[in-house]
């Protein structure tokens, strides 16, 4: 169970139990407002998450219209910059939307950085484009049928800060060097000729030197294509409907590395099936979800059982959750490791 006193808040803070609880997190059905509003102040390192879009075409979860949007994801957005930490950040994935009816793109989601940082205070600490070639064409009437669109794969992920300096350390999201990098790094000597670029660069001999991974960029290439996760075998064996917006994991993964370290809290408040939780535990930081619909935070549990739960057990926790009994997820074999290696992230390197 957690333990209280290494527990960054304490939990009983709220009226009501969470739904579960792991070594490392909890998860609390309700509106995030409320259950986001009862924390200190200046409390969380992250808040990562992926709200419901303003598309036009509503889907199961529920959306606002695209007018309404902006001013109902304001007030969850006034909240998060009251309880962050300083140096916290607050990571926003945004899906692009169509108006209704026009092939013309809406803007909502450029106004939102706008709007956040003008009216919020936030700081747009970068702004990164997680293209995910795995997403299916749409709208079909301007892509498929008549053909005057292309096919949009790109979510605006906005990187706000409560200050111009957040906490953040790119050594810990390196990427692949690309092929010629290792090739130079192999022999720079004969690769590469030191010289004076005409943009004034000087590109010296210490570019040879091997930081262990290429910078990444803020394009982020992740397919959300994952097929043979815990979660996705749980709802099968089950024949549960898995929840139809979920994270790649590698998506929060970044993040967590890039702006957290061991121990620090990381929140996601519009949890779905709890991506982030699980990447947050399993990256050895503290973490609370919140999502409104039990039934999504029932199967998210699947996510932090022991890998050979047989299904009984599994139907068993299901039900337990549904119901609205508050269950305890421990791993035996999980051990709190505090410190990390800085790790290779492994996407395309980016040198040039
Ligand atoms: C885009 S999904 C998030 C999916 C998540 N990133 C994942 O990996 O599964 C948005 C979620 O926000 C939830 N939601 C919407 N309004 C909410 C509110 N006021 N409080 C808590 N959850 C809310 C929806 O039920 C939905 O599951």
């Amino acid at each position: 169970m957690i333990q209280q006193a290494q527990f960054p808040i304490n939990l009983d803070i709220y009226r009501n139990r969470p739904s579960y609880l792991t070594t490392m997190g909890a998860a609390f059905c309700g509106d995030s407002l409320e259950l986001l509003n009862q924390l200190p102040n200046n409390s969380i390192n992250l808040v990562l998450t992926s709200p419901p879009f303003a598309l036009q075409r509503q889907k199961e979860y529920g959306n606002k219209d695209q007018h309404e949007y902006i001013e109902w994801l304001a007030k969850f957005a006034s909240v998060v910059y009251q309880k962050l930490k300083d140096d916290g950040s607050f990571i926003l994935d945004l899906g692009g939307a169509y108006e209704k009816g026009k092939p013309v793109r809406s803007l909502y989601n450029f106004r939102i950085p706008i709007y956040f940082c003008d009216e919020i205070g936030f700081f747009l600490a970068e702004d990164f484009y997680w293209f995910n070639p795995s997403k299916l064409p749409s709208p079909i009437e301007w892509v498929n049928k008549q053909k005057i669109r292309v096919k949009d794969s790109i979510n605006t992920v906005w990187w706000f800060s409560k200050t111009e300096f957040p906490k953040s350390d790119v050594t810990k999201v390196l990427t692949e060097y690309s092929s010629r990098m290792k090739k130079l790094l192999e022999d720079p000597e004969k690769f590469y000729d030191p010289k004076k670029r005409p943009s004034g660069h000087d590109i010296s001999k210490s570019f040879g030197k091997d930081n262990g991974g290429a910078i990444p960029s803020n394009l982020l290439q992740i397919a959300n294509s994952e097929s043979n996760g815990q979660y996705l075998r749980g709802c099968k064996a089950l024949n549960l409907k898995a929840h139809p917006a979920r994270f790649p994991v590698r998506l929060p993964e970044f993040f967590i590395r890039f702006l957290t370290e061991p121990g620090d809290l990381v929140v996601d408040i519009f949890a779905g099936s709890n991506t982030t939780g699980f990447v947050a535990e399993q990256e050895n930081r503290y973490w609370l979800a919140f999502e409104k619909e039990l039934q999504y935070l029932a199967t998210s549990s699947f996510r932090f059982v022991e890998e050979n739960m047989d299904q009984a057990s599994m139907q068993f926790l299901y039900e337990k959750l549904l119901s609205g009994e508050s269950q305890e997820i421990i791993h035996s074999s999980k051990q709190l490791r505090l410190f990390e290696k800085a790790s290779i992230y492994s996407q395309q390197g980016n040198l040039e």
